[in-house]
């Protein structure tokens, strides 16, 4: 079973309160928030204003995901959203430890993320203090990519150093999770898909939530 994270990003903006009672009563556990700045990233998605909206409204979990630059800026705003999860760009911090250390402070958990081309192994003395590790599959900023088919191996790498050093962090993946990534991400020890196109672009959204949940 894999907790769903469908990606907000690829909502239908016009109608964002119909897209969040969609979510609500889907058998999703979390709501993915993509932040982005326009400078960590070539995109600017949505802020606090969005952000709030959406959390007065959103009866799941909010794993929020800041592409911007010194993300730890936000991290008492983040808190006051009552989100769950604050993922921060291992390539955006300055002083990582501290960032987690920080938003722990704050009541969320921490997730650290990589880019496609950032190897897992800079990890190894953070693992033990991070809840997740947030794997992209895509470069960062837009959604509809293709995914990139070296993040298999790199979910299995996560996962041994995960295993070897007694960590409790989750993997989570995000940038082209459908239904022909899914599966194979879950084999190779994936616990929570992000999804944005494949949920929100679908027919029937519960259909597909449903199903990457039961792989
Ligand atoms: C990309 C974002 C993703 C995006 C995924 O920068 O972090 O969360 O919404 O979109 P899909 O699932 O369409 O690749
Ligand atoms: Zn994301």
């Amino acid at each position: 079973m894999a907790i769903v994270s469908p990606s907000l990003l690829a909502a239908d903006f016009l109608h964002l309160e119909s897209e969040i009672d969609m979510i609500n009563n889907s058998e999703a556990e979390w709501l993915h928030l993509d932040v982005m700045d326009g400078s960590f990233v070539p995109n600017i998605s949505f802020g606090f204003p969005v952000l709030e909206a959406v959390a007065k409204k959103c009866t799941k979990a909010l794993d929020v995901h800041y592409m911007i630059n010194s993300p730890e800026r936000y991290i008492k705003q983040t808190a006051k959203l009552g989100a769950m999860m604050m993922n921060v760009h291992y390539e955006a911090c300055t002083h990582l430890h501290r960032t987690i250390q920080e938003i722990h402070d704050a009541g969320m958990k921490a997730g650290v993320t990589l880019n496609p081309s950032t190897p897992v192994s800079v990890l190894e003395d953070i693992i033990c203090d991070v809840d997740m590790v947030l794997l992209m599959s895509v470069n960062p900023g837009f959604g509809g990519q293709k995914f990139i088919e070296n993040t298999i191996q790199k979910v299995q790498r996560l996962k041994k150093l995960i295993t070897e050093s007694g960590s409790k962090a989750l993997i989570e993946v995000d940038g082209g999770v459908q239904g022909e990534t899914a599966p194979r991400l879950v084999a190779a020890g994936v616990d929570v898909l992000v999804s944005g196109s494949y949920v929100f672009g679908a027919k029937d959204p519960h259909v597909i939530i449903k199903e990457l949940k039961e792989l």
